[in-house]
């Protein structure tokens, strides 16, 4: 099958210094272009808004990489009639056709990787290694879901004697893209170019603090060949033009990813029929998680000290599958302890463009004071095992680790994403599971144990999407991890597996007398 012949996109290997070379060259002609501004496209036209939003570098908050136009909702409005007008052809477009745009979309993302991780470090604060990951899941999001379409446009036949049973499937029509900012150009390229393989019109609507990314996005697909007003970027405030494109009566399917808040309400409002309206909505929402990794007596203490630290701090803890709880069994709950202290003492926390940095900004000021309170909430909470200094200039959180947190407390059950650690002890292995799922999320969780009872049990018991045994709970591949979660992490089936397209597909029987 074409998941098993399917080659990920290899990273960077920054041992080598030429790498490192290319890469500081890239940040440098990035930097000498910031300050621009970027349009919205609609119906193949660049076009002017009244309002702007300066996008800052998160690593240094007086430095603006660029003003991105952000649509009203009469743009959103001619966005969506444009949509539906270019659907009428796109639809009739061979499934080899959109294929090979997907194919010159990865082409053209591998020929700019060096720039488009330049613009994350300076947009999202995301440190290199990290955002060249990022880029390689870019690619792997369109030649996977291009070898996928390749592999469902065939339809199957359940024929009879007397009678031909077609079984295929047909785009829905419009699909608005909503992104959050914390996999700012894989998450919504991802979602984007599903849309469009399948045969959909796609709106693109990007998290305010990522704009300029999704910008290239934008560049990167006019340039691989789909057509005007099939792809559309449509930067704009969340909670206002994209509500009104949720709810419009011409959207057909909302994919969306970001928090539980917005999932729920996205949810609820394109369930609601509106006047005109001839269908129901699909909606595929990703929300966060409140992941945890446990660690039983038999467990290799390095490999889970680095897994933990690696997970709950890399990308300042930004990540929904982030481990945000460590849950460990009194037998070495206090060597863990400690060592997972020294560990995490040795991270450098710095800009992002800096080789060093193990630990960057978070993405804005408001996040900076959302974590810092939780932090406060915390100190009344819990006890504080580790509180590093942080430096000035940008949002910069450093990691803290509480110690002793109680199943109940808020630092235990609410997703805080940021770099912020609690340590929770158990008594039994069972006991530690039944914290692990005691919240209202399901998204990736991990187990260090070298117990197969344990393991076996962990396989059945632990209620997340992406478990992780013996290693740490971020980072999934695509077509390797296909990723997702449920209970409130999410409903939808996962991003880079193979029942993905399937639900921007609408399935169809055609059965003829012979
Ligand atoms: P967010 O929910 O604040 O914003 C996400 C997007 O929704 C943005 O584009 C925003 O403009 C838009 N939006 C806001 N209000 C809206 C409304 N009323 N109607 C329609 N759209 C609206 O999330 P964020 O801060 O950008 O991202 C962080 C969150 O994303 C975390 O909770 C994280 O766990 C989650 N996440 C989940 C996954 C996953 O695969 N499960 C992956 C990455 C991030
Ligand atoms: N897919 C991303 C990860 O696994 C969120 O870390």
């Amino acid at each position: 099958s074409a998941a098993t012949e399917f080659h990920n996109a290899p990273d960077t290997d920054y041992a080598e210094a030429e790498a490192r070379d290319r890469i500081a060259s890239a940040i440098q002609s990035v930097r000498q272009t910031l300050g621009q501004t970027y349009l919205p496209l609609i119906d193949g036209e660049y076009v002017e808004t009244a309002e702007n939003l300066k996008s800052l570098n998160p690593s240094r908050s007086s430095e603006v990489i660029g003003v991105v136009g952000m649509i009203s909702v009469e743009q959103a409005e001619s966005a969506i009639a444009s949509a539906k007008t270019a659907f009428s052809s796109w639809k009739k477009t061979s499934g080899r056709d959109r294929v090979a745009i997907l194919r010159n979309a990865a082409t053209l993302t591998a020929q700019r990787r060096d720039e488009l991780i330049a613009w994350m470090v300076l947009e999202t604060g995301k440190p290199v290694k990290e955002a060249d990951a990022e880029v390689s899941e870019a690619i792997d999001f369109c030649t996977y879901y291009a070898d996928e379409m390749e592999r469902l446009d065939t339809g199957v036949s359940y024929d009879f004697p007397g009678e031909t049973n077609h079984y295929h499937y047909q785009p829905r029509g419009i699909v608005i893209v909503i992104s959050p900012w914390n996999f700012s150009l894989a998450i919504p390229m991802g979602m984007t170019v599903a849309a469009l393989v399948t045969g959909n019109c796609a709106l693109l609507k990007p998290a305010e603090t990522s704009s300029i990314i999704a910008a290239k996005i934008a560049e990167i697909l006019v340039e691989a060949g789909v057509p005007r007003g099939v792809f559309q970027f449509v930067p704009g405030n969340g909670s206002l033009v994209g509500a009104h494109m949720v709810q419009h009566k011409d959207t057909h399917m909302i994919v969306f990813t970001g928090s539980q808040a917005v999932g729920c309400q996205i949810y609820a409002n394109a369930a609601i029929l509106q006047p005109g309206q001839k269908h129901l909505k699909r909606v595929v929402a990703e929300m966060g998680g409140k992941n945890a990794i446990v660690i039983d007596e038999s467990a290799d203490l390095d490999q889970a000290v680095q897994g933990v630290v690696q997970s709950a701090f890399s990308y300042s803890g930004q990540k929904c599958s982030a481990c945000s709880r460590a849950i460990v069994l009194e037998s070495i709950y206090d060597t863990f302890l400690a060592r997972l202290v020294e560990a995490t003492r040795s991270l450098n926390v710095g800009a992002a463009e800096d080789p060093s940095t193990r630990v960057g900004p978070v993405i804005d000021d408001e996040a900076q004071q959302r974590i810092k309170s939780y932090i406060e909430k915390g100190r009344t909470e819990a006890e504080v095992a580790l509180e590093m200094p942080a430096p000035d200039g940008g949002y910069f959180v450093a990691p803290v680790i509480f110690a002793n947190v109680a199943p109940d407390a808020k630092i235990a059950q609410e997703e805080i994403f940021g770099p912020v650690l609690a340590v929770m002890k158990a008594k039994t292995f069972q006991e530690a599971l039944d914290l692990a799922n005691g919240t209202p999320y399901a998204l990736t969780g991990g187990l260090y144990s070298r117990t197969p009872s344990h393991i076996e049990q962990a396989q059945t018991e632990f209620e997340v999407g992406n478990l992780y045994i013996n290693r740490g709970i971020t980072g999934a591949i695509v077509s390797r991890q296909p990723f997702g979660g449920f209970k409130l992490s999410g409903v939808g089936s996962k991003a880079g597996g193979p029942d993905y397209l399937l639900q921007f597909l609408e399935p169809r029987v055609v059965t003829e007398n012979v």
